[in-house]
Parts: structure tokens; sequence; C-alpha cells
């Protein structure tokens, strides 16, 4: 196993708590969590530069503080899905920026955690604590209908 498939198969990514994203004003509540973990829901796939996510599939996506990981067909990692206030949402990539493992929500932490050499990560995808040094990518997404529509476009 290398470094880039450590852990892809689940990412534990909700929390039990009350709790405010970073850039969201409101305080929202975590729905649709585990005891421990959640496994990485395949959903959706590819199709050319687009990820399309049907929202109605996710119940954890369906009120202001909600958390997903979601595997698409077509991509290496989860995508890390979360539903700020209304129609906004953020997703970022699960795969950590120091080499490549899959980063996992950390409930006690309330912060992305890589198990590979521990760097963290906020909500909003911005490095915490290293080894990583760059903040994990960040997906534009727009809400169209009941889709969600996720630009994977390489930057
Ligand atoms: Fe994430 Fe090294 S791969 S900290």
């Amino acid at each position: 196993m290398d470094a880039t498939d450590a852990g892809a198969d689940l990412v534990p990514i909700c929390a039990l708590t009350r709790r405010r994203f970073v850039g969201a004003a409101a305080t929202v509540t975590l729905v649709g969590c585990g005891p421990a973990a959640m496994p990485t829901q395949r959903l959706g796939k590819v199709d050319g530069t687009m990820v399309e996510l049907e929202l109605g599939k996710v119940p954890e996506l369906a009120t202001a503080g909600g958390m997903a990981a979601i595997q698409p067909d077509g991509l290496k990692k989860p995508l890390i899905v979360m539903r700020l206030e209304g129609e906004k949402f953020r997703v970022l990539s699960s795969k950590c920026t120091h080499l490549g493992c899959t980063v996992r929500w950390d409930n006690e932490e309330q912060r992305l955690r890589c198990p590979c050499h521990g760097s963290r990560f906020g909500d909003d995808g911005k490095v915490l604590k290293g080894p990583a040094k760059t903040p994990l990518r960040e997906y534009p997404s727009q809400l169209a209908g009941t889709m969600l529509q996720i630009s994977i476009r390489a930057t």
C-alpha cells in the first residue's frame, strides 16, 4: 500500500455536536452521523469536468451543517461535501496535500486529520498543522434544482 491508498475506503466525516463551519455565519448541527465512522457513499460519476450529486440521496446534506464523504465513479479520492447555509455548499478534496493520503473528519478535534503523518486541516481546508503546507483543494459547486454540480476541472 502506498501513501495515496491509505484510508481510501472509509472517511469518518460526521460530528455529533453543534459547530460552526469556517466562513459560515450560523452555528449549525451536523446530521445523520454514525458513532465513529461513516463509510464513503459511492454516488455520482465524473462527466467531463463535472460531478453531479443528487442531494436527495444524501440525507446528511439536507440541512445546514451536514457533511458527507462522496466517492463518485471516476474520481480517485472521495469528495468532502458540506452544506453551509441555504444553498451554499463547500466541496473539498480528501487528498492530503502532503503525500496524498485520504484525510478523515476527526469528531473529537472537529477538524480533518490525515492518518499518515498527522496533518490537520480546518473545515475550510486550510492547514492547521503540518507537515502539509498547502490547503486541501476546494472545488466550485452550485445548486441546480436538486442537483449539486461540482466542477472538478484541473487548475
Ligand atoms: Fe497527509 Fe503526509 S500524507 S500528512
